[in-house]
């Protein structure tokens, strides 16, 4: 038996925002993931220097933009301005990174699910868990106040910025991010008062499954590539699926 807690979001959500077949974490990869169907999107947000949260996956700049060194060292006027898609394509070159008030505004006009992940910067973590809270409650809260959207999901594999997010905004729903099971981390879970935790998807067993379950916790699967794979945790009874295979999956729900 699935927890009797409301779960308001789809099964399936688009890794990196569809960040394979267009640069990760940017608003050319939702729309696209978006074009093919999808209704929910995992994205990493951390903060610029200045306290303004944007998306970027790794701490520092080469991989994904054309800048190099610490994204945490820059203000946000600095940021807005380097090219995070034209290491992906040419046909991306100029994709901006993007803020979450950018983002945000694209998942309420379409009535999209959005999973945040609180991805600080070492060091950063307090501040990244409150600061994007507050943010969060301030763009989302009308709509979800209206009933035309739900909260994002707030995950990180950092505890201290969960924690820090529930004491700015205890409202918005918390998920633990685990790679592998570390002692303690479903105690951790609870004592955070999260709703669900995401798993590494093979990392997950029916027990585990069936344990989470019955301590009232959603589970979640990252990263789900494989289609026989996703089709046994869906058998399992998972809430949730985080994949890059946005032209593979088509979500149906
Ligand atoms: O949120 C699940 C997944 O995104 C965690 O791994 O490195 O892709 O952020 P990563
Ligand atoms: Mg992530």
């Amino acid at each position: 038996a699935t927890p009797a807690r409301p779960w308001p979001y789809p099964l399936w959500f688009a890794h990196r925002g569809a960040g394979r077949h267009a640069p990760e974490n940017t608003l050319a990869a939702m729309r696209l993931g978006a074009s093919l169907g999808w209704r929910a999107f995992e994205c990493d947000v951390r903060l610029s220097a200045d306290g303004l949260p944007f998306l970027l996956h790794d701490d520092t700049l080469e991989r994904t933009t054309d800048a190099a060194g610490a994204a945490l060292e820059l203000d946000w006027a600095e940021l807005s301005l380097l090219d995070a898609g034209g290491w992906h394509g040419r046909i991306f070159a100029g994709e901006p990174l993007p803020s979450l008030d950018g983002i945000a505004a694209f998942i309420l006009r379409n009535g999209h699910a959005l999973n945040i992940e609180l991805k600080p910067a070492p060091g950063d973590e307090e501040r990244t868990g409150r600061l994007v809270a507050q943010a969060v409650r301030r763009l989302w809260g009308e709509a979800v106040h209206d009933e035309q959207a739900v909260w994002p999901l707030l995950s990180s594999f950092r505890p201290e910025a969960l924690a820090a997010a529930r004491e700015a905004a205890p409202e918005l729903p918390r998920a633990l991010l685990v790679e592998t099971l570390w002692p303690d981390c479903i105690d951790i879970a609870e004592r955070l008062g999260c709703s669900a935790m995401v798993l590494e998807q093979s990392a997950i067993t029916p027990e585990l499954i069936g344990r989470l379950h019955r301590d009232g916790l959603r589970v979640l699967a990252y990263t789900v590539n494989d289609p026989g794979r996703a089709g046994e945790l869906i058998e399992l009874g998972i809430d949730g699926l985080i994949s890059d295979e946005v032209d593979r999956f088509v979500p149906a729900d």
